[in-house]
């Protein structure tokens, strides 16, 4: 029997984990998978909705270590986790991701001396002020199976040392999640709920330190939304991060006041799924994102200077913009301007990555 324990901790975490805790309990004469949840994310919008609505078993333990500082955060993870290993023996310990809960988890684990197999493996932006990346750098050179999503992290990888047998490409298990629940998102109220018709309208999310923790920047982003606001409403999902940081610098009146954005809370998976697959165009800074607008063949501007997913540009329908205002409002009405591009799916992104991945963890034991 093999004891897997599959961390998560982070919003980001949960539909990339779905799939593969489905699959191991699929083979549970085989694999006794147990699921821990960090707490790094713990408000019912940022956690609790996307169990409900990704049908995740609870999780058997929550380490309940909520926010602070990085290092506050990931030692608190080590601390916890290490008890975890401790009681529960293991023979593989799952991260996914690149956030503070899968880096802590990943450490632990192979001080442990047990076996880390991590899913995502090989994305860089090649930006070290992205806590991400040295998240994604410090996993990788611990992991003993780096499971990737597709080409170019194979390549990262192997350019880096990693040796060949270590590697798997597996595809993209974020898109397992998105067809499982494609036809259930349906069912959302959402655009009913603020009158939106589908195509007309853009979607937004924003919570990248890099563009949310500077007045300056932040403000910058509004102004262009201002803008791209005279042609469609831009409907904004705000992160706990961000609003935290738009009530800090006195933005929070001013972003209520501009009629063209519709403000909300945080959604749950269906909701906001249901929401960007009907938009006319996505204006982000998450990871995941770009690949689910890829995927549905919906036009993305993503807000950073780089990607760590550089598929999304090439093969799919993103462009990496930046956070400078004029030009996030020129490429955004040229988008508004453009035809969409046909959907193209990248290699393996098919919806049986998490089968891959099992299997992989399994073929490797
Ligand atoms: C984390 C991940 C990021 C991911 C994002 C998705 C790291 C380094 N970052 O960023 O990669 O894209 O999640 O959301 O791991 N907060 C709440 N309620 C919550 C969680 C957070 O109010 O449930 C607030 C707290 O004030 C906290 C702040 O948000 O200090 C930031 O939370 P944290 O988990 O540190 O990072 P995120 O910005 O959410």
């Amino acid at each position: 029997m093999l004891r897997i324990i599959n961390v998560v901790g982070a919003r980001p975490n949960f539909m990339k984990i779905a799939p593969v805790i489905e699959e191991m309990r699929r083979r549970s004469s085989r694999i006794e998978p147990l699921l821990v949840h960090t707490g790094q994310h713990y408000d019912e919008s940022m956690s609790d909705s996307f169990f409900e609505d990704l049908q995740i078993p609870r999780p058997d333990i929550n380490l309940g270590v909520g926010s602070g500082t990085h290092s506050e955060q990931t030692a608190r993870i080590m601390v916890e986790f290490e008890r975890v290993l401790l009681e529960h023996p293991a023979d593989w310990v799952v991260v996914v991701g690149d956030v503070n809960s899968t880096m802590a988890a990943s450490i632990v684990a192979a001080k442990s001396l047990v076996r880390v197999a991590h899913v995502e493996a090989g994305l860089r932006s090649r930006d070290r002020t992205m806590p991400e990346e040295i998240n994604r750098v410090v996993t990788d050179s611990l992991a003993d199976l780096l499971l990737t999503p597709s080409r170019d992290a194979d390549d990262n990888l192997l350019r880096e040392g990693v040796a060949p047998h270590k590697i798997r490409f597996v595809g993209n298990v974020m898109i397992d999640t998105l067809y499982r629940n494609l036809e259930r998102a349906r069912a959302s109220q959402v655009l009913d709920r603020f009158g939106l018709k589908p195509g007309q309208f853009c979607a937004m999310t924003l919570h990248r330190p890099s563009n949310v923790d500077n007045h300056e920047t932040l403000s910058g982003i509004l102004d262009a939304l201002e803008v791209i606001g005279e042609q469609l409403p831009v409907v904004f999902p705000i992160h706990p991060r961000t609003r935290e940081r738009l009530d800090q610098f006195g933005l929070t009146e001013r972003i209520r006041k501009q009629s063209s954005l519709v403000l909300t809370e945080p959604l749950g998976y269906l909701d906001f799924l249901r929401l960007y697959s009907n938009s006319r165009l996505v204006l982000t800074d998450s990871g995941g994102i770009q690949e689910e607008t890829t995927v549905l063949g919906i036009p993305c501007l993503t807000l950073r200077q780089n990607t760590e997913r550089p598929i999304t540009v090439t093969e799919g329908t993103n462009r990496v913009v930046g956070n400078d205002p004029a030009v996030i409002t020129r490429e955004a009405l040229a988008a508004l301007e453009r035809q969409a591009s046909p959907a193209r799916v990248p290699e393996l992104w098919d919806g049986h990555a998490a089968l891959r991945i099992v299997d992989a963890i399994e073929e490797a034991s």
